[in-house]
């Protein structure tokens, strides 16, 4: 039995306002927490028992996801009183691990969107008689990741966090977030106080001549850390562009969920996702977006890679794009949001109040 530990316990900072409610795993990806993506993947790759590492609103994830036989996994749950980062959140689990000391123990970022063949992963692992291994991808512009190079077998070499100048980019491989551990290598973890599995742990197995494996794997990836990843990632779920078989319906341009309603009249596109009992009015465009439940788009408003927070109001006319609303906020007729813009959770934007000309 391969068993898992999913790390779900961050502020999810960069995501904010989406993240001010709702821990970031839990912010809804083409219909559903976007954990639910990660756990029916982990599921399908035949993994059974899998520990939640929680700390950040830890207390909403056992309501929903129970003891995962839904899902047929079974789920357990470990909160830290104080956040112990994400190697700290590993050994604080370990107690709960049923894995012998020679076994494998997958571990995964709970913000990650990725097609990666996690069998392969563990396959790896065995062959190669890794004390880690680690799934990485390739990026074009790797700077603002820990780059991880490789020796022509994929032994890992060395742990660079975050370069800076062209020298320091000696490849494009990054730690893409999916590991596996020799059981034995989790219980080395210093317990009870925050270590950074990325900083610490990694850089200090190889210091002592522990055998960390890396497994490039190119297959879709993407970190959903910020809200225009976040969005895009929510978008190719609906597009089936990322696998994942917890997506509630055929994968197409738009995926619209139960007791939504949408104008004859309104345009869905992009891979955009309209969450239940939401209601988009007539002659609204919308694509590339995600509009969670019971929020309202009126009618003719054009709102394009963006993501609307549940019970969020977009008036009338107005133009939304590369932005986020918070839950329960109300944008007014004819304003424009452009990329970047961030309306707080409950905030009220009065009508027109926001316009740009032309060469803005
Ligand atoms: P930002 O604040 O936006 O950087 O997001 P984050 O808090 O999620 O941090 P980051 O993206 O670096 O975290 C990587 C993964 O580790 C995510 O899945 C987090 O949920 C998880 N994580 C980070 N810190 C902790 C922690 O202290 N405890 C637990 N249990 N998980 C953590």
């Amino acid at each position: 039995m391969t068993e898992a530990i999913l790390l779900v316990g961050g502020k999810g900072t960069r995501l904010r306002p989406l993240t001010v409610n709702t821990p970031k795993p839990m912010v809804p990806a083409a219909g559903v927490p976007f954990l639910t993506h990660q756990l029916a993947r982990a599921k399908a790759a035949g993994v059974e028992h899998i520990v939640l590492a929680t700390s950040y609103l830890a207390e909403v994830f056992e309501p929903y996801f129970g003891d995962g036989s839904a899902l047929g996994l079974h789920l357990e749950y470990v909160t830290e009183r104080d956040p112990l980062g994400t190697g700290g959140a590993i050994r604080n689990v370990a107690s709960r691990l049923r894995s012998d000391p020679d076994e494998p123990v997958l571990i995964f970022n709970g913000d990650i969107l990725t097609g990666l063949d996690i069998r392969a992963l563990v396959a790896t692992h065995r062959s190669s008689g890794a004390d880690v291994s680690l799934h990485l991808t390739r990026v074009t512009d790797p700077r603002a990741y820990g780059l991880v190079p490789t020796d022509s077998t994929g032994r890992v070499q060395a742990f660079l966090e975050k370069p800076t100048t062209p020298e320091e980019i000696v490849t494009d491989q990054i730690n893409a977030g999916a590991y596996v551990f020799r059981r034995s290598v989790i219980d080395t973890i210093p317990a009870d106080r925050p270590v950074s599995v990325e900083r610490e742990t990694f850089p200090g197995l190889l210091a002592a001549g522990a055998h960390l494996q890396g497994m490039v794997d190119s297959t879709y990836w993407l970190d959903l850390g910020t809200p225009a990843a976040f969005v895009r990632g929510s978008a190719d779920l609906v597009l089936g562009r990322a696998p994942s078989p917890a997506v509630p319906g055929r994968c197409g341009d738009r995926l619209v969920l139960p007791r939504a309603q949408v104008a004859p009249g309104a345009k869905l596109t992009g891979g955009t996702v309209i969450g239940e009992r939401a209601t988009i009015g007539e002659g609204a465009q919308l694509s590339g977006s995600a509009v969670l439940s019971g929020a309202v788009v009126e009618p003719h408003a054009v709102v394009t890679d963006s993501l609307i927070g549940e019970g969020a109001r977009i008036g009338a006319r107005a133009v939304i794009s590369g932005s986020v609303v918070g839950d329960g906020a109300t944008v007014g007729a004819d304003n424009e949001l452009l990329a970047g813009a961030r309306v707080w959770c409950n905030a009220i934007l009065p009508p027109g109040s926001l316009r740009f000309s032309p060469d803005q």
